[in-house]
């Protein structure tokens, strides 16, 4: 997105949000801890609170019984001592005796299997009538007493919603969506290509996601499943919309398989994201530095570039990992301005407060069992009062000029593909947007996300690593894009398929591709984990690695019309070419065949920006364990810059002045960080 400024996240609410969980009904019997609170928040640099996500239970112990005077009185409180609360509906986690009553308000996970039992949270049954009526009414019984109160700045719609339930009521709900969608069974025998196995179907009630497993059916079955929670979350905003019309917002998790958040998206007011990043500060982190940016770009870009809210994330330790390693010092602070450089106009975590049972008493949260004296503590209260002093950064957006075509329409789509490898998994494109997107975040370049149907127009690269499944729209904005242009990369297995995972006829890649990057991919070699295939450059890009090695996806290709910049060099298909570039009008198209290891990806990359000058933060790429982000406002220019490793960086600067915001000191040309800092910066516009 091009650099501008945005409105503040929320309107009613100035400088950064830095809040957590607030779970003050788990500790209503103990008024001096609920006191402590109010008097801890202000040290701890803190201004918020999301208060009322699991407590349907507190204010309904029994089913009409009502007791909102606790919560009245915290955000009384909270009003008094301007403490901005996200409240939310507590429909993801429903009281004992509603499922006690009704059954069907939970899920069942296998066909024709057994409801569950009422269990832990997240679990409820989208398509339950009494369940939505139950929801509706206690969401509407908090709105009507707090929607207008001056402490609740923000709703927040469940929590985390995911999953899916395999039960009659569902299934005749898809159904329903499947006629919608496709108004006649020939319509749909032919999208899912049904004569396949012999299995057309001559009646609705016949079509059967559980029990078959053509993959357009299966990817069909996704798709409905973010189209009934999407229905459910507007009927949760309806709700709290009767009487409020403060703005809405629900928790999402990055790049979580399950749903479709691009079709979230355009129903909240605010995009916000939970982050739990196992970062320690023990070694070189850079890959898992770049992989949390991936997923909070994706926030930034859900939301059309304006800034978010991190809404959930610990500043210490997880207890649902497989060890339990501290975070070391300093790793807390560079995790958040990670975020903020990322577009985050606020940071919160899960939880304010240990719970005491349960579990999760030994997930990290900002007070601890002991009290306040604690490292973690120090830690979130001297990142809390920096924050005043990164305030310019508010509002200021991303200036991307790389797009990342990625979605979970084609992941979909090539994970309910039987094949080409067997476990949807182990297929790998998630690992390959990761690799991709490091490639370009660790040379220095903003990258946006970019979903199949998304605006191409605003970048000078666009990278599409196993774009699976590409339509006639698509192929021909690509088209459009290189030929006004821009640059595009692609990779194997991209247009294979339509939005129906039906084969494109006329030779791999498909919908123009093809003649766009001038290559016919033959076949794929499939190899087995652990096998590579030695790849060697030709001389014609420079800056490209002169060897690399292909492992997982290997393609024969014949450059029909393009140039050969590198080839496979092992294997019966040695001499065959790797890497293709073709002109297109004032653009050029690349194509690579293969599973190329990480450094050979980021000199491909960098030798892209070189050859076609892409803008960049930095002019090179910085010297290894060091990451970068820039933020724009359109009028001044704010670098964030990481140290990913736990030794003294020197970090090479863009040229002009810079000045650190939170103690004023300048630096030209480069700055000393130490093991794991991180630093926020702004441009003086001195000319060098
Ligand atoms: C999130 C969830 C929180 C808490 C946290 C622990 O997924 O929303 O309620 O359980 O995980 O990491």
């Amino acid at each position: 997105m091009p650099a501008q400024s945005y409105p503040a996240l929320l309107n009613n609410h100035q400088g950064f949000l830095h809040g957590a969980d607030y779970n003050p009904d788990q500790w209503l019997q103990h008024p001096h801890i609920i006191e402590e609170d109010f008097q801890i928040i202000s040290r701890a640099g803190m201004n918020s609170w999301s208060l009322g996500i699991f407590s349907w239970a507190a204010l309904e112990p029994e089913p009409g019984v009502y007791r909102f005077d606790w919560m009245q009185d915290i955000l009384d409180r909270c009003a008094q001592a301007n403490i901005a609360i996200i409240l939310a509906t507590p429909s993801g986690s429903k009281p004992a005796w509603l499922s006690q009553a009704h059954p069907e308000v939970c899920r069942v996970l296998q066909w024709q299997g057994p409801r569950e039992p009422h269990r832990g949270r997240h679990n409820h049954c989208p398509s339950s009538e009494v369940y939505r009526r139950e929801v509706s009414r206690i969401n509407g019984e908090l709105s009507r007493r707090f929607g207008a109160h001056p402490a609740v700045k923000l709703w927040h719609l469940s929590n985390e919603y995911g999953g899916e339930c395999r039960c009659e009521t569902c299934l005749q709900g898809f159904r329903r969506w499947l006629q919608e969608r496709y108004g006649s069974l020939d319509a749909l025998n032919d999208a899912y290509w049904n004569g396949f196995w012999g299995h057309p179907y001559n009646d609705w009630e016949q079509v059967h996601p559980f029990e078959v497993i053509h993959d357009g059916l299966q990817l069909d079955w996704r798709r409905f499943v973010t189209d009934i929670t999407v229905d459910f979350m507007l009927m949760e905003k309806a709700a709290v919309r009767q009487h409020s019309d403060l703005p809405v917002t629900t928790n999402m998790m990055g790049h979580y398989p399950g749903l479709d958040y691009w079709r979230l998206a355009p129903h909240l007011d605010v995009i916000s994201n939970d982050a739990y990043p196992s970062f320690d500060g023990r070694s070189d982190e850079s890959t898992s530095l770049t992989q949390a940016i991936c997923d909070a770009n994706l926030m930034r870009s859900l939301g059309g570039g304006k800034p978010w809210l991190l809404m959930e994330s610990t500043p210490s330790q997880l207890n649902w990992t497989e060890n339990f390693v501290m975070k070391r010092p300093g790793v807390h602070r560079r995790e958040m301005y990670l975020q903020i450089g990322a577009g985050a106009d606020g940071t919160c975590y899960f939880q304010w407060r240990k719970g005491r049972g349960g579990s999760e008493k030994y997930h990290g949260a900002i007070i601890d069992h002991a009290g306040t004296h604690t490292r973690v503590m120090r830690e979130v209260a001297e990142y809390g009062h920096t924050l005043p002093q990164l305030e310019a950064v508010l509002g200021s957006g991303v200036n991307a000029r790389v797009g990342l075509i990625e979605d979970w329409q084609m992941r979909w789509g090539l994970e309910c593909a039987h094949g080409p490898r067997k476990n949807p998994k182990h297929k790998g494109y998630m690992d390959e947007i990761h690799a991709w997107h490091h490639a370009a975040v660790s040379r220095g370049l903003s990258v946006d996300i970019v979903p199949s149907n998304g605006d191409l127009s605003n970048y000078d690269l666009l990278l599409m690593p196993m774009g699976y499944q590409v339509d006639e729209k698509l192929g021909q904005a690509l088209e459009r894009f290189v030929g006004n242009g821009g640059i595009l990369i692609t990779s194997y297995l991209s247009a294979h398929c339509d939005p129906h995972n039906r084969c494109h006829l006329g030779g791999w890649p498909g919908s123009g591709l093809r003649q766009l990057c001038g290559v016919w991919a033959e076949e794929m070699d499939g190899l087995p984990d652990g096998e590579v295939v030695q790849v060697t450059s030709e001389t014609h890009l420079p800056g490209l690695a002169a060897t690399g090695r292909a492992r997982t996806y290997c393609e024969r290709i014949h450059a029909e019309d393009a140039e050969v910049l590198a080839r496979y060099r092992s294997e019966f298909y040695a001499g065959e070419p790797v890497l293709c570039r073709r002109a297109a009008g004032k653009g050029y198209a690349y194509y690579l065949a293969a599973r190329m290891d990480q450094a050979f990806l980021d000199s491909l990359i960098d030798a892209v920006v070189e050859a076609h000058q892409v803008p960049s933060i930095l002019p090179q790429r910085p010297p290894p364990g060091i990451i970068v982000q820039e933020r724009d406002n359109g009028q001044q220019r704010f670098l964030f810059v990481h140290n990913a490793t736990p030794t003294a960086r020197e970090a090479p600067l863009p040229p002009g002045t810079w000045t650190d915001l939170t103690h004023g000191s300048t630096y030209r040309d480069s700055l000393s960080l130490s093991g794991v800092d991180s630093r926020v910066l702004i441009w003086q516009n001195i000319s060098s």
